[in-house]
């Protein structure tokens, strides 16, 4: 088993990572005699709760179940949870597990951070996305018709235990858009594990091949642990936190426009680190050759490199002046100054931007 710890102060946690560790006793040891509840969704449940439920004592009115996807990531599931997190009595020692992807989590943590104020929770990722981006940070919320995202409040996790065994029942295209945020890891901070997923890490993670992927996850988790630790609640705007946005506003833009659903999230961000690497070789920061080195690993992955047929220039603009990180009416995008090193700059020529626009939408 893999330890690592992000270190924020008295929130400082432990994310533990290896094969099959969440059917080990010693693992659990920390929640002994803790009262548990366990939210889960019902793709998950049949496939990772069983064998959890006698190891963790867990009665049935222990468990509550939601619909898989993301549309249960929303205010009224929200409320359903804390629905049965009252009908249950629970005091404020309770423990609240979130056994699943990325929508669990968010929403179980979202539940653990209002529940009378906040009770504990531990992160139990299920999907490569979920173990190297989602459970990590301590941001938590559901989604709004307005938006992907918009309620919510940051609320660290007790611990994080991610079983890469899990990851065996993942479908193939769930297990890619994970890749997409690997990837974007070394593009935004570590050229070195860059180029190993270009030697073929990224297959053998794909493969589930031996222990890379607990050494891939945990190379990322590290990554991510160490922003976190510098930046926890992306209190400043443009913070070191913003940098894990990579690839993030061109993908949301093609969320947006597709509706979301029909392109997953890291199927978009992935789309999302070949135009920002397009941008930054259009910029002179990278060289051409490594903007398509980026394009190539994406591809590598089986993620989509072009944006969905019809969509334009202008519904990238539309849409990304809509984004978080505008300031002052000025768009800022994260690039790179060089593969392995990110940038969140506002500074940058927008025929530069016209042109990766029109290239990725295939207008000459
Ligand atoms: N909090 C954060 O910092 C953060 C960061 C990135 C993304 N997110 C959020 O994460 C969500 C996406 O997460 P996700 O991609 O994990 O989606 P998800 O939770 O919807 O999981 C994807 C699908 O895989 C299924 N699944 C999960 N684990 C499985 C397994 N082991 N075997 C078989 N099927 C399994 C789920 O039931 C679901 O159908 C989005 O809502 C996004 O906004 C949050």
């Amino acid at each position: 088993m893999r330890r690592l710890t992000v270190a924020l102060g008295e929130r400082a946690y432990e994310i533990q990572l290896g094969q099959g560790i969440s059917q080990q006793p010693e693992t659990w040891s920390a929640l002994r005699g803790r009262r548990l509840k366990l939210l889960t969704d019902s793709q998950v449940a049949p496939l990772h709760l069983p064998p959890l439920r006698p190891l963790l004592g867990l009665a049935d009115d222990d468990v509550m179940v939601v619909e898989a996807g993301e549309a249960s990531k929303t205010w009224a599931s929200a409320e359903r949870v804390l629905d049965w997190m009252l009908a249950q009595k629970l005091a404020r020692d309770a423990v609240l597990l979130a056994l699943g992807g990325g929508v669990i989590g968010d929403l179980a943590g979202f539940c653990a951070a209002i529940y009378q104020r906040g009770i504990d929770f531990v992160q139990v990722p299920t999907t490569l996305l979920a173990m190297v981006d989602s459970s990590v940070g301590g941001k938590t919320g559901v989604n709004h018709a307005r938006g992907k995202n918009l309620i919510g409040a940051f609320h660290q996790p007790r611990a994080v235990i991610a079983d890469l065994a899990t990851l065996r029942t993942l479908p193939p295209r769930e297990l890619a858009a994970g890749a997409a945020e690997v990837i974007k890891y070394g593009m935004l901070g570590d050229a070195t594990f860059f180029a190993e997923l270009e030697a073929g890490a990224l297959e053998a993670l794909l493969r589930l091949e031996g222990d890379t992927p607990a050494a891939v996850v945990a190379r990322c988790c590290a990554l991510k642990a160490g922003i976190v630790g510098l930046d926890e609640r992306e209190a400043v705007s443009g913070g070191p936190r913003a940098l894990l946005n990579l690839g993030h506003t061109f993908g949301h833009a093609v969320e947006t426009w597709t509706g979301y659903g029909a392109w997953l999230h890291g199927e978009a961000v992935g789309l999302g680190l070949a135009m920002a690497a397009d941008l930054s070789a259009r910029l002179g920061w990278i060289g051409a050759d490594q903007a398509q080195g980026c394009e190539r690993l994406l591809l590598r992955a089986g993620l989509p490199v072009r944006p969905p047929a019809g969509m334009t220039p202008a519904d990238f603009r539309r849409l990304m002046a809509g984004d978080k990180k505008v300031a002052g009416g000025r768009l800022r995008l994260v690039l790179l100054r060089a593969v392995g090193e990110a940038v969140l700059t506002a500074d940058f020529d927008d025929a530069a931007l016209e042109a990766t626009l029109r290239h990725y939408c295939g207008q000459p």
